[in-house]
């Protein structure tokens, strides 16, 4: 059974992002630095306008350095980018200092990326559990199950010796950059934005602890800290 620490049910994704956002601020009332893995996709787009629109000067954005939890592998400027995509929406609006961005450069050799990427962790990030430690880690989840780009059928990653991996879209063969499962499981608080009808069955396969659910990559995420799921009413289905 997947024992999360909160399941926060809102009416729709804003608000969905908007209770992701009061959390994220109650954080940084306490830090000074922070470390913050984003996710890709299109649910956290939401997340990245109401920043950009709403709190541009609310939040010290210098206090933040963004990481991702996967990429694909293209250039930074192809629609499919995930850095692509928060650059556009956000980073283009706020005041943030580049050294602050820490991009997968998707345009790099996969295995070569994902050697520097986790090179980068253990230099900026603090180790614990022997194993990079991010403040925040958000994820999605596909209807397949799968979370930053680990898919069900290659569930080795989330048992990873590498904090940094390359892994295969499993219809597209499109090559990703991802997170490995031991560094996703060693955050001190791993949001889950799952948003939209297309999800429910999957979420509630896994937040019931179904036995099929032990297919499924995003049901293996049990941080050592938080593990909040931040949901829409869609999602969510008749969970309460
Ligand atoms: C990615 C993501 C991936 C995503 C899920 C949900 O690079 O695509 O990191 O894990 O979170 O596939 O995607 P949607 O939000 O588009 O449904």
């Amino acid at each position: 059974m997947m024992t999360a620490s909160e399941i926060k049910i809102f009416d729709d994704p804003l608000a969905v992002a908007q209770g992701l956002t009061d959390d994220v601020v109650a954080v940084l009332e306490n830090q000074n630095t922070i470390h913050f893995a984003l996710s890709g996709g299109s649910t956290p787009q939401v997340l990245f306008k109401l920043w950009a629109d709403q709190f541009a000067t609310k939040i010290d954005w210098s206090k933040i350095h963004f990481w991702w939890s996967d990429e694909r592998c293209v250039p930074p400027d192809d629609p499919e980018s995930n850095f692509g995509v928060v650059q556009q929406l956000l980073f283009s609006r706020i005041s943030i200092p580049e050294s602050n961005i820490h991009r997968m450069r998707g345009e790099s050799n996969p295995e070569a990326e994902a050697a520097r990427y986790g090179e980068q962790l253990r230099q900026h990030l603090p180790i614990e559990n022997g194993r990079p430690a991010f403040d925040i880690v958000m994820l999605g989840m596909g209807g397949d199950g799968h979370t930053a780009s680990i898919f069900p059928h290659q569930m080795e990653l989330l048992d990873a010796e590498s904090d940094c991996a390359v892994a295969v879209h499993p219809d597209s063969g499109q090559r990703r950059i991802t997170l490995t499962g031991p560094v996703l499981n060693n955050a001190r608080l791993v949001a889950f934005l799952i948003t939209g009808e297309g999800k429910r069955e999957m979420t509630k396969t896994i937040l019931n602890g179904h036995e099929d659910s032990r297919l499924y990559p995003t049901a293996w995420i049990k941080p050592v800290g938080q593990l909040n799921f931040y949901l829409d009413r869609a999602a969510a289905g008749n969970l309460t």
